[in-house]
C-alpha cells in the first residue's frame, strides 16, 4: 500500500469527503495518518466539524481501533517562508521578503513554485521519521486539485524546469518527483456514475499515465442503492396492469374499499419504475466504461441524510470492508 495517497476527481464529486474517509480507514490498528489540504478552503475542518485548521499538523480524529488522523491545511505563503527558512536560514529576512511582495510573486505569480511547495510539504511528511527511525505518519492522504489540474500539479518537475534549472528549488522539485513517481505514491480518482465525471476520469487516467504518475484506484462516490435489479425491471416491463392493480389491492394499498383505488396507483408506480429503469441503464453503462479502465474500483454509497461526522465514519468502514486498508 502506497504511503502517499493522492485523491483527485472532477469538482464536486467528493474528493474532500473521500480523502477524509480514506484517512480514517487507513488509520486502523494504531496507525497514524495525515490528511493534507492544499486548496486552502478549510473543507477538512468543516467535514470534521472543527474550527479552521492553522498551518500546523493537528490531531482531528481517532479511528476505531485506536488509530489517529492528523490534518494539515497547507498555506502556500507560510510553506514558502518555511522553505526559505530551511534552505537559507532567513529568519527575520523572511518577513522582509513578505513585505517586499516576493512571496506574492512566488505563490501567486509563479504557480510552479507554489506547487513545488505544496507537494514538497506532503512529501516531507511522507518521509519524516522520529528519533527511533520510524515513520511519523504511516500514510499521508492528500485532498488534491481536481482532475483537470492534477497532472500539472503533480508534475512539478516540468513546471519548475523553466524557473530553476539548478539550486535548491530545482533539487527540491527533483526530490518531490522521486516520491511522486515511485510506488510510494498512488493517485486515486473520485467519480460519480454519470457520463461527464466518468469521461473526465478516463481522460485523467490517460494523462497521469502519460506523465509517468502512478494511478491507484477509482472511487465511485454517491452510489444510489439498488432498488430493483435487471430481473425485477424486466418483470415490471412485462407485468399486465391488471395484475399489478390486483397485487396492490391485495397488499392493502389504495384503500380497503372493494374495488379500491389501487388502479389509480398503477400509472404513477409504473412511471417511477420507468424512470428508475432509465437511470439504472445509464449507471450500468458507466460501470461498464469504468470496468474497462482495468483499475481497482470501489463504490461508496450516497448518504441520504447528508454528510456528517457519523457518515464519514460510515464511508471509512465501507472502504475498509472493500479492502482499502
Ligand atoms: N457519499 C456521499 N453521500 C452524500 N453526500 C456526499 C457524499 N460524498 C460527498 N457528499 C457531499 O457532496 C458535496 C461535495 O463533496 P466534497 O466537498 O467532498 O466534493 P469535492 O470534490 O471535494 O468538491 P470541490 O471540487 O468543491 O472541492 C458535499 O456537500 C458533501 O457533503
Ligand atoms: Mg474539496
Amino acid at each position: 500500500m502506497s504511503r502517499l495517497q493522492v485523491v483527485s476527481g472532477k469538482g464536486g464529486t467528493g474528493k474532500t469527503t473521500v480523502a477524509a474517509a480514506l484517512a480514517l480507514a487507513l488509520a486502523t490498528a494504531g496507525k497514524r495518518t495525515l490528511l493534507v489540504e492544499v486548496e486552502g478552503r478549510q473543507g477538512i475542518a468543516q467535514l470534521f466539524e472543527t474550527e479552521a485548521l492553522p498551518y500546523e499538523e493537528r490531531k482531528i480524529a481517532v479511528a476505531p481501533g485506536g488509530g489517529e488522523v492528523y490534518a494539515l491545511a497547507i498555506d502556500p505563503e507560510l510553506a514558502l517562508l518555511d522553505y526559505l527558512q530551511m534552505f537559507y536560514k532567513l529568519g527575520g529576512a523572511g518577513r522582509a521578503l513578505k513585505k517586499l511582495g516576493a512571496i506574492d510573486f512566488a505563490t501567486t505569480i509563479a504557480p510552479g513554485v507554489r506547487d513545488v511547495l505544496l507537494t514538497g510539504k506532503a512529501c516531507e511528511a511522507v518521509r519524516r521519521k522520529d528519533r527511533a527511525g520510524r515513520f511519523v505518519y504511516d500514510y499521508v492522504v492528500m485532498d488534491a486539485p481536481p482532475t483537470g489540474r492534477i497532472t500539472r500539479f503533480l508534475n512539478v518537475n516540468d513546471e519548475v524546469a523553466g524557473l530553476a534549472r539548478i539550486g535548491p528549488i530545482h533539487n527540491q522539485a527533483q526530490a518531490v518527483m522521486r516520491v511522486l513517481k515511485s510506488r510510494e505514491t498512488a493517485v486515486h480518482l473520485v467519480t460519480l456514475l454519470e457520463e461527464m465525471p466518468v469521461q473526465e476520469t478516463a481522460d485523467g487516467i490517460a494523462e497521469l499515465r502519460a506523465a509517468g504518475l502512478p494511478v491507484g484506484r477509482v472511487m465511485v462516490n454517491m452510489v444510489r442503492p439498488e432498488v430493483l435489479d435487471a430481473e425485477d425491471l424486466e418483470r415490471v416491463r412485462t407485468l399486465p396492469r391488471a395484475s399489478l392493480a390486483r397485487a396492490l389491492s391485495a397488499a392493502g394499498l389504495g384503500g380497503a374499499r372493494r374495488g379500491g383505488h389501487a388502479e389509480r396507483l398503477v400509472d404513477p408506480l409504473l412511471d417511477q419504475a420507468g424512470q428508475y429503469a432509465a437511470r439504472y441503464e445509464l449507471e450500468q453503462e458507466q460501470r461498464a466504461v469504468l470496468g474497462e479502465l482495468d483499475l481497482p474500483l470501489h463504490e461508496l454509497p450516497l448518504l441520504i441524510e447528508g454528510m456528517d461526522l457519523a457518515g464519514l465514519y460510515e464511508l471509512a468502514t465501507e472502504l475498509r470492508k472493500q479492502g482499502i486498508a
